[in-house]
C-alpha cells in the first residue's frame, strides 16, 4: 500500500469515525424518540380498534359511518408512518445482490479492527472455502452483523476474542455465519427478551440493535438465534 492509499484510508478511517461519535450523541435522543413513538402508536392501536368496533358492531347511520371511517383511515396512516420510524419497516428496501458472505466478514472486521485492538479483543475468523453466497441487500445485512459485533464488543470489557465462523450446511443450500464472544454470556431468562424492542441493560443503549438485525436477517430470508453459556456467546445466522 502507497502513502497516497494509506492518506486516503486514513482518511476515511476518521471520517467513519467522526460518524460514529454523532451517532453516539444522538443516541439518548433517538432512544427517548422511539419509546415515545412506541407508546403512541398503541393508544393509537386502541382508537383504531374503537372505529372499528363502532363500524361493525354498533350499526352507525350513513353519516356516521363516513365519519368513523375518516378516523380509522387516518388513525391507520399515522400508525404506519409510526411503524416506519420504529424501524419496523424500512422505508427503503434496498436490492438483494449476489454477495459474498465471506467478504461480508472482510468489511465488518476491517471496520472494527482498531476498536478491537484498543480493547484488547483479538478477532479470529474460520471461513468456509468457497464462500458461501447468497441474495441479500447486502449493506443491510453488513450493518446487521456490524451490530452484532459491536455487542460482542461491548460484552468484553475486560478483552477477549471474537470470533466470525462461517459455514455450510452439509444437507442443503442452507448455511451459517456465527458470531462468538468470549464475554460473561446472557441469563437464560434474558434470552427470549433479547429481540425485543427496548430490551437493554445498557445505560445508553437503546435496545433496538437486535431488534432491527433480527428484522434484516428475516426480511433477507434468514434466522437468527442465540446461545449462550456463562463465557460463551453465539449469534447464529442462518441463511436459505
Ligand atoms: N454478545 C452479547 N453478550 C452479552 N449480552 C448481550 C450480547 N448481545 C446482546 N446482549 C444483551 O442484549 C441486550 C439488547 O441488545 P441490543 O443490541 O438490542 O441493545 P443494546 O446493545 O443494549 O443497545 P444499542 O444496540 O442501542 O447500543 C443488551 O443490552 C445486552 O444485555
Ligand atoms: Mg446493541
Amino acid at each position: 500500500m502507497d502513502n497516497s492509499e494509506l492518506a486516503t484510508l486514513q482518511k476515511n478511517l476518521q471520517a467513519a469515525q467522526e460518524e460514529l461519535g454523532k451517532l453516539e450523541r444522538i443516541k439518548p435522543l433517538a432512544s427517548a424518540a422511539a419509546a415515545v413513538v412506541h407508546d403512541v402508536r398503541n393508544s393509537l392501536g386502541v382508537i383504531q380498534s374503537t372505529a372499528q368496533f363502532v363500524l361493525s358492531k354498533l350499526k352507525p347511520s350513513a353519516k356516521e359511518k363516513e365519519a368513523w371511517e375518516l378516523v380509522e383511515r387516518n388513525v391507520e396512516s399515522i400508525r404506519h408512518l409510526l411503524k416506519g420510524y420504529l424501524g419496523l419497516a424500512r422505508q427503503t428496501e434496498n436490492a438483494k445482490e449476489p454477495t459474498s458472505i465471506n467478504e461480508l466478514v472482510e468489511r465488518v472486521t476491517h471496520f472494527i479492527d482498531v476498536q478491537c485492538g484498543k480493547n484488547n479483543i483479538k478477532v479470529v475468523k474460520d471461513l468456509a472455502e468457497p464462500s458461501p453466497r447468497v441474495m441479500v441487500e447486502s449493506s443491510a445485512v453488513e450493518s446487521a452483523v456490524l451490530n452484532l459485533s459491536i455487542n460482542a464488543i461491548e460484552a468484553m470489557a475486560g478483552g477477549g476474542t471474537l470470533k466470525f465462523i462461517t459455514e455450510a450446511n452439509g444437507s442443503d443450500r442452507s448455511f451459517h455465519l456465527v458470531i462468538e464472544d468470549t464475554g460473561p454470556g446472557i441469563p437464560k431468562d434474558d434470552l427470549e427478551k433479547i429481540f425485543t424492542p427496548f430490551y437493554t441493560t445498557k445505560e445508553k443503549g437503546t435496545g433496538m440493535g437486535l431488534y432491527s438485525a433480527k428484522a434484516i436477517v428475516t426480511q433477507n430470508n434468514g434466522r437468527i438465534h442465540c446461545e449462550s453459556e456463562p463465557g460463551r456467546t453465539r449469534m447464529v445466522l442462518t441463511f436459505f
